[in-house]
């Protein structure tokens, strides 16, 4: 079994479609949600579906390797990070070659960055009138929304779709492909 660990700050709405697409699969399952939010959303979904969940501790998160002995108890083989908002530290993205990816709801390069995450990324996209936009999944490195493109969909805007409605369209692509992008790095050998 390749065991994945969700990281994520919020609702969890791509946690759970995650979490829905593994349940049952043959070699791939959810072993761990982790947040830095005591109140986030994503927990209660863990727990509905019988997933350990980890808090992390901004402090220890970013100076102790700790979550690295929490991992090997877990025997985490692959992060996603969906909708997770702090940076990931040098220490684990080297124990993670290739191994941490991320969802960002736009098409990157573009309106990336630090502080560019969730209605921020729309308001932007609204506010340049961009005529598309779309949602981005690529490698995690150690800056903000800068690792190699793995996927990106992209959806058509209207001058009457105002964030709200970018973000729903873009949250709809995400639904759609997050899972089965993890799915196929899982299970396509490397070469
Ligand atoms: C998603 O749209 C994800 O792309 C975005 O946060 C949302 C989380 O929604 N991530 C970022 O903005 C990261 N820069 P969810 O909690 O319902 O999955």
């Amino acid at each position: 079994m390749k065991r994945i660990a969700i990281f994520a700050s919020g609702t969890g709405s791509n946690a759970l479609k995650i979490i829905e697409h593994f349940k049952a699969h043959s070699s791939i399952e959810v072993a761990l949600v982790v947040s830095n939010k005591d109140t986030a959303g994503v927990l209660e979904i863990a727990k509905a579906h019988q997933i350990p969940t980890l808090l992390l501790e901004k402090n220890i998160f970013r100076k102790s390797t700790q979550l690295l002995n929490d991992f090997k108890v877990y025997q985490i083989d692959f992060i996603a990070l969906a909708g997770f908002l702090w940076l990931i530290p040098a220490y684990l993205v080297k124990a993670f070659p290739n191994k941490i990816v991320n969802i960002h709801p736009a098409l990157l390069p573009r309106y990336g960055g630090k502080g560019m995450y969730g209605h921020y990324v729309h308001e932007a996209v609204f506010a340049a009138k961009e005529q598309q936009s779309g949602m981005t999944i690529h490698y995690v490195n150690e800056q903000y929304d800068e690792g190699n493109i793995i996927f990106q969909a992209s959806c058509t805007l209207t001058p009457n779709d105002n964030p709200t409605i970018i973000a729903q369209k873009v949250l709809q692509l995400e639904h759609k492909h997050y899972a089965k992008v993890i799915e196929n790095l899982l299970i396509t050998p490397k070469k």
